[in-house]
């Protein structure tokens, strides 16, 4: 069994003030992608961790080093999926099967960990399907009008925020990802393509940079984590 990281690092991250795209934000001592990419080193199950930057990107080299489990890819496009997209033709173009397994995760959530990529690839691994690491909503859901006022309340039984990584074959999601191009995650692709992807329970810990507190956050986990 094959399985491939591939790291969508090519956002502009354009809801976080400040000159750098976060994922190249340091925190703790290391670039945001710098944490996401040691976590999946650390898995033995996985062969290769292909980050896929904007051409011309030269950050991704400059915090990444020079490892030869880590390939940069510049293939980054206008979209997440368009990015994801890139990845998984340069995967293809460079030798991968469509029957290869693809971790897909975001660069920006650092804060995952080897155990939790370890335990979706143990769920997943014989699922004919595949599936994502995903946290049951802990909170209470709202619906807000156009004045911002809670229109309606919504019940929150059943429902999962999604999270990465989200794993499944190369050939399958490929195909699942050009007929519908829009999507912001994987699994909407495969759920458009009437598979149904298996969720496998994350921790909230597995939170996905967006906002500038959020670095705060990221510091303080992986700090730590380190002993700091
Ligand atoms: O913007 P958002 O937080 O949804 O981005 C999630 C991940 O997708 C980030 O790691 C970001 O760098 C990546 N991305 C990308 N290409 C884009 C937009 C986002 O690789 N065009």
């Amino acid at each position: 069994m094959t399985i491939h990281a591939l790291i969508p690092c090519a956002g502009s991250g354009a809801r976080m003030a400040g000159d750098l795209p976060k994922q190249y934000r340091v925190v703790a001592g290391a670039a945001i992608v710098a944490h996401t990419v040691r976590a999946f080193l650390h898995c033995k199950a996985v062969d290769h961790v292909y980050v896929v930057v904007q051409p011309g990107d030269a950050y991704a080299r400059l915090v990444l080093g020079d490892d030869a489990r880590v390939r940069i890819v510049p293939a980054g496009g206008v979209s997440r999926a368009a990015s994801v997209v890139g990845g998984l033709d340069w995967l293809r173009a460079t030798g991968a099967s469509v029957d290869d397994w693809v971790l897909v995760h975001d660069a920006a959530r650092c804060c995952v960990t080897p155990a939790a990529i370890t335990q979706l690839v143990s769920a997943c691994a014989d699922d004919r399907v595949g599936g994502l690491l995903a946290l049951p909503l802990p909170d209470t859901l709202k619906h807000a009008d156009a004045e911002d006022r809670v229109g309606a309340t919504l019940p929150r039984e059943g429902l999962w925020l999604a999270q990465t990584p989200q794993m499944f074959r190369l050939g399958v999601l490929r195909e699942a990802l050009r007929v519908a191009p829009d999507v912001t995650d994987e699994a909407s692709a495969m759920e458009a393509a009437g598979l149904r992807p298996l969720l496998v329970r994350g921790a909230a810990s597995n939170f996905k940079v967006t906002y500038a507190d959020d670095l705060e956050v990221a510091a303080a986990i992986l700090g730590a984590r380190n002993g700091a």
